[in-house]
């Protein structure tokens, strides 16, 4: 949970001061393919395509562990810990679909033109793609799982930190729209709106390092507590 006084530009700071995670193979694998393919470089097209594929993977718990919870509903255990990785991944979900319709109402903003097909068909067949292998990793080890999600969500971090830093005309840019009014009205510009997507995409990195007993490597928002 983002606390509602934090400050982005220090937490920008912060996680461009802070080196990225160990990447593990899966990880390292997963983002030199999109770096091959889309290049190197983050563009509107490529922040889309990793907001698409970002949701994935918590779908693919929660079936996963509805069904463990319904098969195991004799044992407390099973399905406290069930329970918890459905929750939280619903609610993940609903975030990483907002960080889409925000990143979707900017490319409709500025007449983004998106390429048929690295930007139209890849991302639907990737995203095929990577569901088949988020849902037979969830069945094989759930913590495998959260070990990638959280390698991904520290990518995308600071990936969005650093996108902020290299276009400060996004500091210019005033938020408005009926989508970010939703998504969080107090955002002023879009620079803070992609400081704020970074900021949560740290918050879902720190979710799987919780629930892998990582805590030593959990990174503190300023002012969450928990
Ligand atoms: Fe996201
Ligand atoms: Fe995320």
């Amino acid at each position: 949970m983002i606390p509602a006084n934090v400050d982005l530009g220090k937490e920008q700071e912060a996680a461009l001061s802070r080196p990225p995670r160990k990447y593990g193979l899966m990880a390292s694998l997963l983002f030199r393919g999109m770096d091959t393919f889309y290049g190197k470089e983050l563009s509107w097209g490529k922040i889309r395509l990793l907001e698409i594929l970002a949701r994935i993977p918590y779908q693919a718990w929660e079936i996963r562990q509805y069904k463990k919870m319904n098969s195991r509903f004799t044992d407390p255990d099973a399905v406290a810990f069930a329970e918890d990785v459905v929750g939280w991944s619903r609610e993940a979900q609903d975030s990483e679909f907002w960080h889409l319709r925000v990143v979707d109402e900017k490319i409709k903003q500025d007449n983004v033109q998106l390429h048929w097909f690295k930007d139209r068909v890849m991302p639907s067949i990737t995203a095929f793609k990577y569901s088949i292998f988020s849902r037979i990793l969830a069945f094989i080890s759930i913590r495998t799982a959260f070990m990638l999600n959280a390698d991904f969500e520290d990518h995308a971090e600071h990936e969005y930190m650093t996108f902020a830093k290299e276009h400060p005309e996004l500091d210019e840019q005033p938020a408005m729209s009926e989508v970010i009014t939703r998504y969080r009205g107090d955002l002023k510009t879009w620079g803070d709106v992609m400081r704020f997507i970074g900021l949560e995409e740290r918050d879902h990195m720190n979710n799987s390092l919780r629930r892998l007993g990582r805590v030593s490597e959990i990174v503190p928002i300023m002012g969450d507590d928990r």
